[in-house]
């Protein structure tokens, strides 16, 4: 650990006017962050703006490297080139960097974490990164259910809220919706089609293999963060007219047997996971009932019908703001503070 961060420490927030920059000013504060310090900071756009937040009004700043290198610890949520860009400059000036960005996550020298999971991997590193949204939600569920009976293979399908493409997804969704509700016509700039009455298999850009690099991305990263560098992961990426919190179904085979009871077992009392499997009383994770929560949602545990009794269906929802981002990045920079870092 660099510069004194006992017992307090500075943080810069970085694209705090956004989704996730939003979302992480309140997780300090509802966390009770060890903080001494707290400095906003977003484009020239906003700078000088007063920002209500839980900590009392505050003013944004502009970004500026010499600015944020004051702090101790920064978490960006801009995006993968302004992280590229200005991520190594603030480490070289001995700040802890947390990137929600895509920028670092698949280097190898640089840890892609989920607290729960491998916060062991922090170490000494200087750049942290966060990882996407649908694979920290999908990795917390998917743990417990590894550790006791082996992951062999998983295909994944996901239905992701409009505020997975940031402030001006939510805008879009609200605006578009109301449009069409008044006898307009829908028009779309965030997403590739009108997202209102609609779904859209398509999240960020396709690959040669056929599969979008969101889709990528919960393969790889899943495999990095849980240590499994070949496990077999196939992930249908859907965005639906939902604002917050992504839902996933996944179908897992494990090298062990499994039952749904076993399942159920494995996964209570896991950190960051609560069961939600109460068919008969409609009960099941829903985005309505996991937004603002920090846990994921797990249920619809059943027996899978493809893998039988080596196999299980479960259904997952998680805000992705929050477990996909915002807590997340808090999460790792507690380890960084506590030293709860190998
Ligand atoms: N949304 C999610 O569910 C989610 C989940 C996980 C990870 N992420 C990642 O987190 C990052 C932020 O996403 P978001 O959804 O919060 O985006 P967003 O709502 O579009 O917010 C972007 C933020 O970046 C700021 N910004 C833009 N250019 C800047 C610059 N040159 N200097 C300083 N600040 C600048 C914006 O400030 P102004 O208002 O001043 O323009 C705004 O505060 C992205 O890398 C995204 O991939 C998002």
């Amino acid at each position: 650990m660099t510069k004194d961060m006992v017992p307090g420490v500075k943080v810069a927030v970085v694209g705090v006017t956004g989704a996730v920059g939003t979302e992480m000013v309140s997780v300090l504060h509802d966390r009770n962050f060890p903080l001494t310090d707290l400095r906003l900071f977003a484009s020239a756009r906003s700078a000088g703006k007063t920002l209500e937040t839980p900590f009392g009004s505050k003013t944004i700043e502009e970004f500026t490297v010499d600015s944020v290198a004051e702090c101790d610890v920064a978490l960006l949520a801009v995006s993968g080139d302004f992280s590229k860009e200005y991520a190594p400059q603030l480490a070289e000036r001995g700040v802890t960097v947390i990137d929600n960005s895509s920028a670092f996550r698949y280097d190898d020298d640089k840890p892609l974490v989920v607290p729960e999971i491998n916060a062991d991997a922090i170490g000494d590193a200087k750049i942290i990164a966060n990882p996407n949204c649908t694979t920290a939600i999908l990795a917390v569920a998917l743990q417990p259910l590894h550790a006791k009976f082996g992951l062999k293979r998983a295909i994944v399908s996901t239905y992701q809220a409009a505020s997975g493409s940031g402030a001006p997804g939510m805008k879009e969704l609200e605006e578009e919706t109301r449009n069409i509700l008044q006898g307009g016509q829908s028009s779309n700039k965030v997403f590739v089609h009108p997202l209102p009455f609609n779904v859209i298999p398509h999240i960020d850009k396709f690959q040669d293999n056929g599969y979008t690099k969101e889709e990528m991305k919960v393969t790889w990263e899943t495999r990095k963060i849980m240590r499994i560098p070949d496990l077999p992961l196939s992930c249908t990426a859907v965005r639906i007219p939902t604002l917050r919190a992504h839902a996933e179904a996944a179908t897992l085979e494990f090298d062990k047997p499994v039952t749904p009871e076993a399942a159920r077992e494995a996964l209570s009392g896991a950190p960051g996971v609560k069961i939600v499997d109460d068919p008969e009383n409609n009960a099941y994770p829903m985005p309505l009932n996991a937004s603002g929560h920090y846990d994921v949602e797990v249920g619809r545990i059943r027996q899978s019908i493809v893998f039988g009794d080596h196999g299980l269906d479960i259904f997952v929802c998680g805000d992705q703001l929050l477990k996909g981002a915002a807590l997340n990045a808090v999460q790792i920079a507690e380890c960084v503070v506590s030293g709860k870092v190998r």
